[in-house]
């Protein structure tokens, strides 16, 4: 059985493939419309989400599908019986399920389970569709991300870690810009994936220099303490320090957006932003994704 769990699990030949359906789905949608008729998706959020639910949802009734979001209090995720057999019976009456929690080994465990095919929606390590999307935007705006150079600015969490996945298997040059004290924190983890084409630095200018797309992220991901906030005081993305990046650079956030903190207003509502056309293209990257798995 197939599962979407991690862009590590793939081999670039099929993210390839999944990227070049989505482009499909977008140009053509209705010769997708059929897809997925009699089929149902599945999803539980133990966090909160609006574009995952919302482009999940959409996405597979466009498929001609049925979608059913299962609220985790009202099931009694992991408390009236355990996960696993939570898992056998939405299996009995569902054909995929999307699960969005704070427990990654979790994650993988049940889709060991092979009880129906997993997607994984974000957990605290890892937001693989963001990442596929986001490399559907960067192919449309400025083209093959291997010849390109992505800089991340700020903390080192589940969508970078998606990132640094992607860059394995594509090899493009990756600055990743973390303040000195996320850097130490995670070194071990940093060592591990380092390569010729990866880039670590506490430096924004050195980080975002002749970039062609900087990305951010919130500076605190969802369960974790706030008291993080106060490393990345210096390390806001905006329009003063896109002058850096090459000319026509563009500025990338998977959303939500906490403006004034991590990125500036001015800069998100600016035209070198495309944050909108990233959350658009979370759609068709899931659809394909979706149509891979079944
Ligand atoms: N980017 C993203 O996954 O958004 P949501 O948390 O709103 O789903
Ligand atoms: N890193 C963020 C991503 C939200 C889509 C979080 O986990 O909260």
């Amino acid at each position: 059985m197939k599962h979407f769990i991690d862009i590590s699990n793939f081999q670039l030949k099929k993210i390839d493939s999944i990227i070049k359906t989505a482009k499909q789905i977008k140009r053509n949608p209705k010769s997708f419309s059929n897809k997925c008729k009699n089929k149902t998706l599945g999803m539980i959020f133990q966090k909160d989400s609006t574009r995952t639910r919302a482009s999940f949802t959409v996405g597979f009734q466009k498929l001609g599908g049925n979608t059913l979001e299962l609220n985790t209090k009202s099931i009694g995720f992991g408390k009236r019986e355990s996960v696993e057999d939570i898992l056998r019976t939405l299996a009995q009456f569902i054909d995929i399920l999307v699960i969005r929690n704070d427990n990654h080994e979790l994650l993988k465990k049940l889709s060991a389970l092979n009880a129906l095919p997993i997607i994984n929606g974000l957990t605290d390590m890892s937001h693989p569709c963001q990442i596929l999307s986001d490399m559907l935007t960067i192919n449309e705006k400025i083209g093959n991300i291997k010849n390109k150079q992505i800089t991340w600015v700020g903390d080192y969490n589940n969508v970078l870690r998606s990132l640094i996945e992607l860059q394995i298997l594509y090899n493009f040059k990756l600055n990743v810009v973390l303040p000195k004290e996320i850097l130490k924190k995670n070194k071990t983890e940093i060592n591990k994936h380092n390569n010729k084409q990866m880039f670590v630095t506490n430096s924004l200018m050195d980080g975002v220099k002749y970039a062609d797309c900087v990305m951010t992220d919130a500076w605190v991901s969802m369960g974790e303490k706030l008291t993080k906030k106060k490393y990345f005081k210096n390390y806001q993305v905006n329009s003063k320090l896109m002058q850096f990046a090459s000319k026509e650079a563009i500025f990338m956030h998977c959303l939500p957006a906490h403006r004034g903190e991590e990125v500036s207003s001015e800069l998100l509502d600016s035209k070198r932003s495309v944050v909108w056309h990233q959350a658009q293209n979370r759609m068709f990257v899931q659809q394909a994704i979706v149509l891979e798995l079944l």
